[in-house]
């Protein structure tokens, strides 16, 4: 019947099963519904209404392809003008042109590798071949395509596009799943998630049961996560021959995939681009005009300048000591000298926002129409840049220019802007991370500014790499970045440091495997009982350091995560289930039993996505000062307690931002710590290392010296010796010496750190090491806390304990010796 609707096919469907279900015993295959009339709710039950064709049994593939095909609303949307032009839009992509190739090579080969351009159609068209595919071959309803994303934002905005493309709601066939989040139902056959889910799944599900697909996106980033995945894969393959891997990768190197699995066959999607006019700092000095000044200024075009002789040497020892050589011995032959002095007042340590500033306002009143692509580091910047161009007259100007910003903890909502096309006249100008360089493809660029910087997103914490100091990025992603703006039409890119400084970058970025601390890898590979860590990680794409590995494997001895024997503990257990670095996750576990849940959660969410007081260069002093209106007993992370709970009453009073402005705290950072927090709340409660009575685990959270042992519990062995000789503060660390505290450390404008130790999450190396963050223990904490209490021998800990208490009676630390006796009998 035409006007048969889609639900009360399901609901027949279902129906007609348990009834063949009865009538054969046993499959229950279905019949094909052939007439349906009436409204079921005004005639009668659905059995009279149904009528059986002759008995031709069809498999349920088939009645799921038909039923896709009977798909009112979809197949008139797809006959639509709107979707129509969709499908020409699909084909028109490179990806769509060797599809065929892709399909053929998939059903013959276990691991297929393909590489193609940003914004090929990789991403959105190849799962969809694959699973169009799978429909036609009547194996639509059996087939389950997972497809990773090395970020959680693109595991949501690309099955959103996917599921729009096909005229469906996403959860249907398209769904998506990252941590404590998704959208996916019984008859999701496609579905996308972040390489940490995937991993989670393991867990539970060694061999994948019941997956036909894994395709792995974006690989060429070579996160811990995805290089983790890929070993394990690569184990996997051999017992389940039937799985099919897809690697698909930018066109980077993707020969490293192909003989890592054996010679899989690599598929190069080829691309169209436009040529991109490439400016070097250069370039642009010499053709703007612009003189540099040492302190980040820019001197307008016709100013007669000059350096005298002896600053010039100075710039050039700063200059070779930043950036080496090349810069100073480069030959500019052919620039002004005004250039060449230029180029020596560079400051390769920090972004020059005025001269982006300069270029963006060139653009503006200069060039034809088109969007800009600014890449930055990380949110801190993107912020302070936006601030400052929203201030100027033409960049400002909400009438002209449209300024977006695009980083990991974006909402959806801006994320939706940052892909829609602007009127004419409109110049759109996103500022964003390197999550723009390959993942998040933006259409209507045609400049790209590019500071020639990358840090590693902090806020991923299933990634767990530590928040890094902006570095040089390497010659693809620079690469990678001009490409952004050649795909529709000639383009022009801006890179704001020399040619030579370019030259010496790396040829590509070195694997995070390689550069980051490993203990969390270590936790999972134990937690999924894949044997032997260092055995494990000898047979990764590319192994890490041995010294990098048992620095881990120490650590989380020390810590208590792994016995003597690289067994994991109860608590590295935990450890292991929650999205964080271990410290941190050892705070958290060490507060639900010392029952002061609610301060560690705001520290947890503090230290895991930024830190929420704003420090903006000019008015240093005053940020400083309000930072310090939150300080009690020497520590950061109980300052940021005390603005979180300020915060959280303003906000419910509905002056949260007043609150931020008065204090200089960043509302997004709050607003993020805030959901952070409930994501760890649901995490624990899902581990069930708390219940729902949450004020049973904040019994003690008012006392300030347990949340202090609880702080040291987590960040040891992170500690520094405080002494003061003669009134002079001396801070020493077993591995440094000598250390300072970071100017936005409280403790750094303490006057009398009545302590005799400060632990802390972070340290920097810049000339000297600066702590960044501390909080002040006293030595019973220190003695309680440091090292493992929960390791090995439980029962002797605890009497060792109790004889340490005889000595140091605090309140405090008689609440941690009862609470923990308790919890360990
Ligand atoms: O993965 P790859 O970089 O090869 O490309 P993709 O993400 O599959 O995107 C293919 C094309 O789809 C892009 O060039 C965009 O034009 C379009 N697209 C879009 O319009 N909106 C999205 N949310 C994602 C992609
Ligand atoms: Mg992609």
């Amino acid at each position: 019947s035409p006007g048969l609707h889609r639900r009360v096919g399901d609901r027949l469907r279902t129906y007609l099963s348990h009834k063949t279900k009865s009538m054969n015993g046993s499959q229950g295959k279905l019949f094909p519904v052939a007439i349906i009339s009436g409204n079921t709710a005004n005639n009668g039950s659905l059995e009279q209404k149904a009528s059986f064709p002759k008995s031709k049994a069809v498999s349920d593939n088939e009645i799921w392809r038909r039923s896709m095909q009977l798909s009112m609303e979809q197949q008139a949307w797809q006959k639509s003008a709107e979707g129509q032009k969709m499908l020409a839009f699909r084909r028109s992509l490179p990806a769509y042109k060797v599809k065929d190739a892709i399909l053929k090579y998939i059903s013959k080969n276990q691991v297929v590798i393909i590489s193609g351009e940003t914004g090929c159609g990789k991403t959105t068209q190849v799962p969809q071949f694959i699973l169009e595919s799978e429909i036609n071959s009547l194996r639509g309803a059996t087939c389950s395509i997972i497809c990773t994303q090395p970020r959680r934002i693109s595991a949501m905005s690309v099955s959103e596009r996917i599921a729009v493309e096909r005229g469906e709601k996403l959860g249907e066939n398209v769904g998506y799943k990252v941590r404590l989040e998704g959208k996916k139902g019984r008859n999701t056959h496609l579905l996308f998630c972040t390489s940490g889910i995937l991993l989670r799944r393991l867990l539970i599900d060694k061999d994948l049961k019941g997956v036909t697909h894994v395709i792995m996106d974006e690989v060429h980033e070579r996160g811990i996560d995805e290089d983790f995945l890929l070993t394990i894969m690569k184990e996997l393959l051999p017992c389940r021959p039937e799985l099919r891997l897809v690697l698909m990768s930018a066109t980077v190197n993707a020969e490293i995939f192909s003989s890592y699995f054996d010679g899989a066959p690599l598929i190069q999607i080829p691309g169209v681009t436009y040529p991109v006019r490439t400016h070097f700092l250069e370039n642009i000095l010499e053709s703007t005009g612009y003189i540099l000044t040492a302190d980040n200024q820019i001197n307008d075009y016709g100013q007669v300048w000059k350096l005298n002789k002896q600053t010039l040497n100075k710039r050039k020892s700063q200059i070779i000591a930043a950036v080496g050589e090349a810069l100073v011995s480069a030959d500019y032959s052919g620039y002004s000298q005004q250039t060449k002095e230029s180029l020596l007042c560079w400051n390769p340590d920090c972004i020059n926002f005025n001269l982006i500033e300069c270029i963006l306002c060139n653009i503006c009143e200069n060039e034809k129409p088109g969007g800009v692509l600014v890449f930055m580091t990380g949110w801190d910047d993107i912020s302070a840049l936006k601030e400052k161009l929203q201030a100027h007259s033409v960049l400002g100007d909400q009438d002209r220019v449209l300024l977006l910003t695009c980083h990991s903890s974006m909402s959806s909502s801006e994320q939706r802007l940052i892909f829609e096309k602007v009127a004419t006249g409109m110049r759109k100008i996103v500022l964003a991370t390197n999550i723009a360089e390959t993942s998040i493809t933006i259409d209507d660029l045609v400049f790209v500014i590019d500071c020639g910087k990358a840090k590693e997103a902090s806020y991923d914490a299933l990634n767990n790499t530590p928040c890094l100091l902006p570095s040089w990025i390497s010659k693809v992603s620079a690469i990678q970045r001009r490409g952004r703006c050649g795909r529709a039409q000639p383009g022009g890119c801006y890179h704001l440091y020399p040619k030579c400084v370019y030259d010496d970058f790396a040829d590509y970025p070195l694997p995070k495997i390689l550069k980051s601390p490993l203990q969390s890898l270590c936790l999972q590979i134990k937690s999924l009982n894949l044997g032997s860590i260092s055995g494990f990680l000898s047979r990764a794409l590319q192994s890490p350091e041995l010294l990098a590995v048992q620095n881990a494997i120490e650590y989380l001895k020390l810590i208590g995560a792994l016995d003597e024997n690289e067994n994991l503990t109860i608590l590295g257990g935990y450890l292991a289930m929650l999205p964080m670095e271990p410290k941190h996750g050892k705070m958290l576990v060490m507060s639900a039993v010392l029952n002061c849940l609610d301060p560690i959660l705001t520290i947890v969410a503090g230290l895991s996505v930024r830190d929420p007081f704003l420090a903006p260069l000019e008015t240093k002093e005053l940020a400083e000062a309000a930072k310090a209106q939150f300080s009690h007993g020497f520590s950061d992370h109980l300052a940021l307690v005390r603005a979180y709970n300020g915060w959280k009453v303003a906000e419910q009073k509905l002056i949260g931002y007043k609150y931020c402005r008065k204090n200089f705290l960043s509302p997004q950072s709050m607003k993020a710590i805030d959901s952070f927090r409930r994501e760890i709340q649901s995490v624990l409660k899902n581990i069930r290392l708390i219940d729902d009575k949450a004020s049973s685990y904040n019994t003690y959270s008012f006392d300030e010296n347990l949340v202090r042992a609880v702080i040291c519990s987590g960040l040891y062995p992170g500690i520094c010796s405080v002494v003061y000789k003669e009134n002079s503060l001396s801070l020493k660390t077993m591995e440094d010496g000598l250390v300072l505290l970071h100017s936005k450390s409280i403790n750094a404008r303490a006057s009398n750190i009545s302590y005799p130790w400060l632990v802390f999450n972070k340290k920097v190396k810049v000339n000297s090491v600066y702590l960044q963050d501390s909080t002040a223990v006293s030595d019973s904490m220190l003695l309680l806390f440091g090292g493992s209490i929960l390791k090995g021998d439980v029962e002797g800990h605890v009497k060792m304990l109790g004889g340490y208490l005889e000595f140091f009676m605090e309140p405090a630390v008689a609440i941690m010796y009862q609470t923990l006796k308790r919890e360990l009998d």
